[in-house]
């Protein structure tokens, strides 16, 4: 299956799912990578990889001409599927109904704990004695459509944002590739 990435910044997650695309015989491969940053290191990388990239900032164009920008450069590039990577943007409606069932995301709690931003830092303040992170699929419902896998961690005495966030990342990158691979085939 042909993949999108989208990012908007480091780009981490997409890393590691270019790199687990590189093992024979995967189920998916890398498409395009796309970001609403030009800036984002994420494309730079991505590049050097020889994979197609497609940069356009919402600012000054609007989002309904930004979003149909994007939808024709994926679907030029032949993707047939879309993995956020690290997008910090959220996608209409209209745009989430044209690719219906066919977007998931990575999010970095264990939904349907902690939607949405700073989730370390509330799982810390809760007192949660596990912490990790799920795969969804994106739907109109901010971080709350179905969950497709989830990976658990115990959060450790004087863990900060910072400590827990390291490591909630590093399975971030062992989950996503796994989960992804999967979905594109089911
Ligand atoms: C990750 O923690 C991901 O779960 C969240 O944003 C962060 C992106 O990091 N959605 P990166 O750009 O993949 O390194």
């Amino acid at each position: 299956a042909k993949v999108a990435i989208l990012i908007s910044g480091r780009g981490s997650n997409m890393m590691a799912l270019v790199e687990a695309a590189k093992a024979a015989d995967w189920s998916y491969e890398i498409a395009i990578v796309a970001s609403d940053k030009p800036e984002a290191p994420g494309l730079g990388w991505a590049r050097a990889e020889g994979i197609q990239t497609f940069a356009l900032s919402p600012q000054g164009i609007g989002k309904a001409a930004y979003e149909a920008q994007i939808d024709a450069a994926l679907r030029a590039a032949g993707a047939e599927v879309i993995a956020l990577a690290g997008y910090m943007r959220l996608l209409s409606d209209d745009f989430v109904a044209r690719w219906r069932g066919r977007i998931i995301n990575i999010h970095p709690s264990l939904l349907p704990k902690y939607k949405g931003l700073d989730t370390h830092q509330r799982a810390i303040d809760a007192g949660d004695a596990v912490a990790g992170c799920s795969v969804h699929i994106v739907t109109e419902d901010l971080d709350g459509g179905e969950v497709l896998g989830q990976a658990r961690i115990p959060v450790l005495p004087g863990d900060t944002p910072e400590t827990l966030a390291t490591r909630v990342l590093a399975e971030e990158h062992r989950l996503y590739p796994r989960v992804l691979a999967e979905f594109v085939t089911r």
